[in-house]
């Protein structure tokens, strides 16, 4: 059975739209079904996937509140995640979006959702963007790892 991947994101100027519909071609590329999901513009819930992957900012040290409100809707038990974060500050710097992450990480453990992939961090290079170089690649990678996840699952 062909699994469903829904690629949800958040996006105030663009930066994680872009990443997501990047990520959704390369998972065409790896042969998988991908739908895109735009959390900010959208009224009603998508239906259940099997693998969510959530591509979300970082702002004020926190994951944005509408990607947490449409995790608190769509997660539930055993539901298989991945996690995209965007961000303008270094990794190891006050504003980093690593603490924001991990919190939603421990949330997610608690609903007893499992966690495919390490989070993928993307650092834009101004507030607004654009992606910092060679983000293709790296979702290019994720997507061959969701792939796998994939194939693991099926067999
Ligand atoms: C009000 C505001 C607060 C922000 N706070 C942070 C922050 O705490 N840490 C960080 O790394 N980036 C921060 N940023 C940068 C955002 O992460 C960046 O704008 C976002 O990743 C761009 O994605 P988008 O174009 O999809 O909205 C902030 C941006 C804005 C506008």
């Amino acid at each position: 059975m062909v699994k469903k991947i829904l690629i949800a994101y958040s996006s105030y100027f663009g930066n994680c739209k872009k990443a997501a519909s990047t990520l959704a071609a390369s998972c065409d590329e790896e042969g998988m079904e991908t739908s895109l999901y735009p959390i900010l513009e959208s009224e009603t819930l998508p239906e259940k996937p099997d693998i969510l992957v959530l591509v979300t900012p970082v702002r004020v040290r926190k994951i944005v509140g509408p990607s947490k409100k449409f995790l608190r809707k769509i997660g539930e038990k055993d539901l298989r995640y991945a996690l995209v974060v965007s961000h303008g500050a270094a990794l190891d710097h006050f504003f980093s979006p690593v603490p924001a992450t991990k919190k939603l990480e421990r949330h997610l453990e608690r609903k007893e959702m499992v966690r495919i992939t390490e989070p993928l961090f993307l650092q834009v290079e101004r507030q607004q963007g654009p992606l910092s170089k060679g983000y293709e690649k790296r979702l290019a990678d994720l997507a061959k790892q969701l792939s796998q996840a994939v194939s693991e699952e099926d067999r």
